[in-house]
């Protein structure tokens, strides 16, 4: 079963490919190099992804070493602490923003899309070298992980839209640019259809993700954060309570503590003001998690390999290919 799904993944995944490579050979993407990136800015980015939390573990800060598991196989965070032999330490910025961008390590080999590559593939090019630049900063620990070992080989992702050179500066575009790649809030927020592809009619509409719930924060009255105000949802993000005084729980708490509450006054507000100008979906994303088979299990992986494929073709510049892996709780 999984052999078939995998051959069949396989030729998505070479239509994917060659589509997207005819459609960007008109247009070639700009050979672009960034001026060299600000660790301090870096530093902003870093906390507005949640503090790339995945690459936190037992061995220290950034050390990596926490297990994915699926159908796919099995993935570990990477050590990404400027350690020279278990970390990236003899990594160019260039070659970083390469990985951040295309999933394209240093000796060439293409990363799992676990690694939030295709939602950071948008992200500009200015943004990119500063959180590069940061990432070089950040003190070495010396912890090896254990290879990846995968059932298939990862296709090669080609971003579905080139980035531009500086990221929005204000209002509702600064604010998508913050839910969509910065600190991709639609890879959890937004459910997946059966082949993994996120579902864009329900986008930012809830769903299960790692066995939780995230929810639906599109304006509906019923069943999203509809009757919460700008200020409401800008107070969130930086405290992690919600109007009624109840605090956010599980991943979204560990998104908001890992530095997701260090968002500036200004970026929390063009979040809020995006996510009203979202169309409110109704979906009560507690109800659809109950409909799927148990969470917790391998299996729920499934979509997970599809998505990776899927994602090229379908999602021109969405920045929202969800990604899920099963993390593997012991
Ligand atoms: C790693 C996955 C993940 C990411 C990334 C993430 N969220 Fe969440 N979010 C969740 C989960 C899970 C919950 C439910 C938390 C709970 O049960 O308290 C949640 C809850 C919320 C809520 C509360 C909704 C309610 O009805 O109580 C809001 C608002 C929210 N998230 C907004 C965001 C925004 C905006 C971003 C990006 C800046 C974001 N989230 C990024 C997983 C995530």
């Amino acid at each position: 079963m999984y052999r078939r799904i995998i051959a069949l993944t396989l030729i998505v995944a070479g239509l994917a490919v060659f589509w997207v490579a005819a459609q960007s050979a008109a247009a070639a993407p700009p050979a672009s190099k960034p001026a060299a990136g600000d660790p301090t800015k870096g530093e902003y980015l870093f906390n507005l992804a949640g503090g790339c939390g995945c690459h936190m573990g037992p061995a220290g800060f950034l050390a990596g070493g926490t297990e994915y598991k699926g159908p796919f196989g099995t993935v570990y965070a990477r050590n990404i602490t400027s350690d020279p032999e278990t970390g990236i330490g003899t990594w160019t910025e260039e070659e970083i923003v390469t990985a951040l961008r295309t999933g394209k390590a240093k000796d060439g080999h293409q990363l799992f899309p676990i690694m939030v590559y295709p939602a950071l593939s948008g992200m500009s090019d200015q943004d990119a070298a500063d959180l590069a630049a940061f990432l070089m900063t950040v003190p070495p620990i010396k912890n090896e992980v254990p290879p990846t070992v995968l059932n298939f080989p990862v296709p090669p992702f080609v971003a579905p839209v080139p980035p531009s050179a500086t990221a929005p500066t204000g209002g509702v575009a600064r604010g998508g640019y913050i839910v969509n790649v910065a600190s991709h809030c639609s890879a959890c927020h937004t459910p997946t259809l059966p082949d993994g592809s996120p579902d864009m009619s329900k986008y930012l509409a809830g769903g299960p993700i790692e066995g939780e719930v995230a929810h639906n924060i599109t304006p509906d009255m019923e069943t999203g954060i509809g009757s919460w105000t700008e200020e409401n949802i800008a107070n969130f993000l930086q405290t992690g309570m919600r109007p009624d005084g109840t605090p956010a729980g599980g991943l979204m708490a560990l998104v908001i503590q890992g530095g997701l509450n260090k968002i500036t006054d200004a970026d929390a507000a063009a979040v809020a003001a995006y996510l009203k100008t979202v169309p409110a979906v109704s979906n009560d994303p507690n109800a659809q998690a109950q409909q799927l088979p148990a969470t917790g299990g391998d299996m729920n992986n499934l979509p997970f390999v599809l998505a990776l494929v899927a994602g090229g073709l379908v999602l021109l510049g969405a920045g929202a290919l969800v990604l899920r892996g099963s993390r593997n709780k012991n």
